[in-house]
């Protein structure tokens, strides 16, 4: 069947062909908190980058689909190069991960030979097979510490690199000039506002914020930080992330006061994932994620140190 055929089927009928289709194939469904709500309902299990790699590199299920962007899929490969591995929308990519290719890194490497390459797992494999650590939002400082007082290169997120940056008071790191179009919307302004509306509220924001609005934050958290501290307090939280996440609130925690610093920071690319697509994917194998041996293996050692640190 075809794309628009699928797109014709009911909610319904798609939802029950996912799960045929996932009990046939001992397929499980990993999905990020900024996918939709419909796709999310669909997914066996929901959560930020770190949590869904670690998912990937333990399941015993035989196919992993997950609805996020490349990068992630990517990672669950290399993670998990045994498995077959599907994206429902190959076209699903991080503008962020794109605006770092291998060849810049390799010509910084030459240029800093002494520095340690920490990429975020917003990147390519290729990025990530000659990066020596990877992390991700919710354990970049650790990973970062972890080298001590070693030099470092960090890519591509230079709001991350940031507050890593000022955080541990290190002033040994370049910074890659990269953003994320979603989080680069929340500005000071936003949060000034939220503030005096409501000030008794905590405000909780993604390290891909600006810097600024990151420092003026009570706290700075992953997706799934920002989930799992609204789960745990009754305070009134305000969110500075995209919007997606909101679906989860409503759905899982609905008698929570939550707000969101920007209400159309939305992201495009995660979006690209629909019911359509993921039925198709699970029942027609669109689309496999495939990688170079080399590559996979180079890229799995820097997420392994990673997972390692924490
Ligand atoms: P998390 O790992 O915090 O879920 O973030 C991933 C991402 O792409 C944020 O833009
Ligand atoms: Fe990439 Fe930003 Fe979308 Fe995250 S929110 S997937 S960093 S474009």
């Amino acid at each position: 069947m075809n794309l628009k055929e699928y797109s014709e089927l009911s909610r319904d009928e798609l939802i029950e062909r996912i799960s045929r289709a996932k009990k046939e194939k001992n397929a499980v469904v990993l999905g990020h908190n900024y996918q939709r709500d419909e796709v999310q309902r669909a997914c066996d299990i929901l959560g930020d980058s770190l949590g869904l790699s670690r998912y990937a590199a333990s399941t015993d299920a035989d196919i992993i689909v997950f609805c996020g962007v490349m990068f992630m899929a990517e990672t669950a490969k290399i993670l998990a190069p045994q498995k077959r591995v599907f994206i429902p929308e190959k076209g699903a990519g991080c503008p962020l991960a794109a605006g770092a290719n291998m060849e810049d890194v390799l010509k910084l490497k030459e240029k800093y030979p002494d520095h340690i390459v920490i990429s975020y797992v917003n990147t390519t494999a290729e990025v990530k097979a000659v990066t020596d650590i990877c992390c991700t939002s919710g354990n970049a400082i650790e990973v970062v510490r972890s080298v001590g007082e070693k030099p470092v290169i960090f890519l591509p997120d230079e709001n991350l690199g940031m507050w890593v940056k000022k955080t541990l008071g290190k002033q040994n790191m370049i910074l890659w000039e990269g953003g994320c179009y979603v989080h680069q919307m929340i500005r000071l302004e936003h949060l000034e506002a939220a503030r005096a509306k409501y000030p008794e509220a905590t405000i909780i924001v993604h390290p891909e914020c600006p810097y600024l609005v990151v420092s003026a934050a009570d706290m700075v958290g992953s997706t799934s930080a920002m989930f799992n501290y609204v789960k745990e307090h009754d305070e009134h939280v305000i969110l500075g992330t995209e919007i997606g996440l909101i679906e989860r609130i409503i759905r899982e925690i609905p008698d929570k006061k939550v707000d969101w610093l920007k209400p159309d920071a939305v992201c495009f690319n995660m979006k690209q994932i629909t019911l359509p697509k993921l039925a198709r994917c699970l029942e027609e194998g669109f689309y496999e994620v495939e990688l170079e041996e080399e590559i996979r293996a180079a890229a799995g050692g820097a997420i392994r140190r990673m997972i390692e640190i924490g």
